[in-house]
């Protein structure tokens, strides 16, 4: 099976611009055409939140417009840049998502279990697992202790080195590292929200973060620096699981670049 994992698109209103430069609605096109050229079409298309800008309804509308280009299955979940009952609206006849409460939900419809937590605290920057979270996450997981499984957490449980994105991941992370901890079935977590590809140890499995369709954090390692963001190049995260083999991620880079060479 064949996961494509997109990150924080970053939907604008027709014609307005994220952070006043990047096109992100176009970028999360070109994203889209990517995964529709792959050599091996993914089995299904995972966009790991901040969906949206601000949340605003005219940028859900806009989200369904350039989505509507994927011809892959897909799921979605917020992140906190997106608004929980906006989303819940916009999406109102998505039926994984629940009716109420978090945006929490389980797909088992494949080889992979797509475990989504929602992590997401309204009006707030940083992540946060609710008691209620937790207990659905460990609930959920228990119900199937041997199937290969994918946690998606939009915000990263873990501090990067990073000091103006460490701000804003997720507070509190010991309860929810002992329930992921205690299942060693869970293949990776994967998280979005930092706009960089960044990988670690953590619970006893890997966690990855995926890079933004659209603009990517500076890489800033000294303790001191100040936050900023560059035009990079964009890419999104492949995970390719085999039965015997389990689940290996790549990172794919969107847009064109010279080559292909000869191999040898
Ligand atoms: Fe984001
Ligand atoms: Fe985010």
């Amino acid at each position: 099976m064949l996961i494509a994992q997109l990150s924080d698109p970053h939907v604008c209103a027709p014609g307005l611009l994220y952070k006043g430069v990047a096109d992100s609605n176009r970028l999360l096109s070109d994203a889209i055409r990517h995964l529709q050229q792959l050599d091996r079409q993914p089995d299904l298309v995972l966009i790991t939140g901040d969906l949206t800008d601000e949340g605003r309804p005219q940028e859900y509308s806009m989200f369904r417009e350039l989505i509507g280009a994927l011809a892959l299955p897909h799921l979605l979940m917020p992140g906190n840049h997106d608004h929980r009952e906006n989303f819940r609206q916009a999406f109102a006849e998505v039926d994984y998502l629940p009716k109420q409460g978090a945006l929490h939900f389980c797909i088992d419809d494949h080889p992979i279990r797509i475990v989504a937590l929602d992590s997401c605290q309204p009006g707030k920057h940083h992540g946060f697992v609710d008691d209620e979270g937790l207990r659905w996450l460990d609930q959920t997981l228990s119900q199937n202790r041997h199937k290969p499984t994918l946690v998606a957490i939009h915000h990263p449980p873990f501090k990067s080195g990073i000091n103006y994105i460490d701000d804003y991941r997720l507070f509190d992370a010991q309860p929810l590292e002992a329930i992921i901890r205690s299942y060693d079935n869970i293949e990776a977590v994967v998280c979005g929200h930092v706009h960089r590809a960044i990988f670690r140890r953590w619970a006893g499995t890997v966690v990855a973060a995926c890079p933004s369709t659209c603009t990517e954090i500076a890489l800033r390692l000294n303790p001191a620096a100040t936050g900023a963001s560059f035009m990079g190049p964009t890419a999104c995260l492949l995970h390719l699981w085999e039965p015997t083999t389990g689940m290996v991620s790549h990172l794919s880079h969107i847009g064109r670049y010279p080559g292909p060479y000869s191999f040898f």
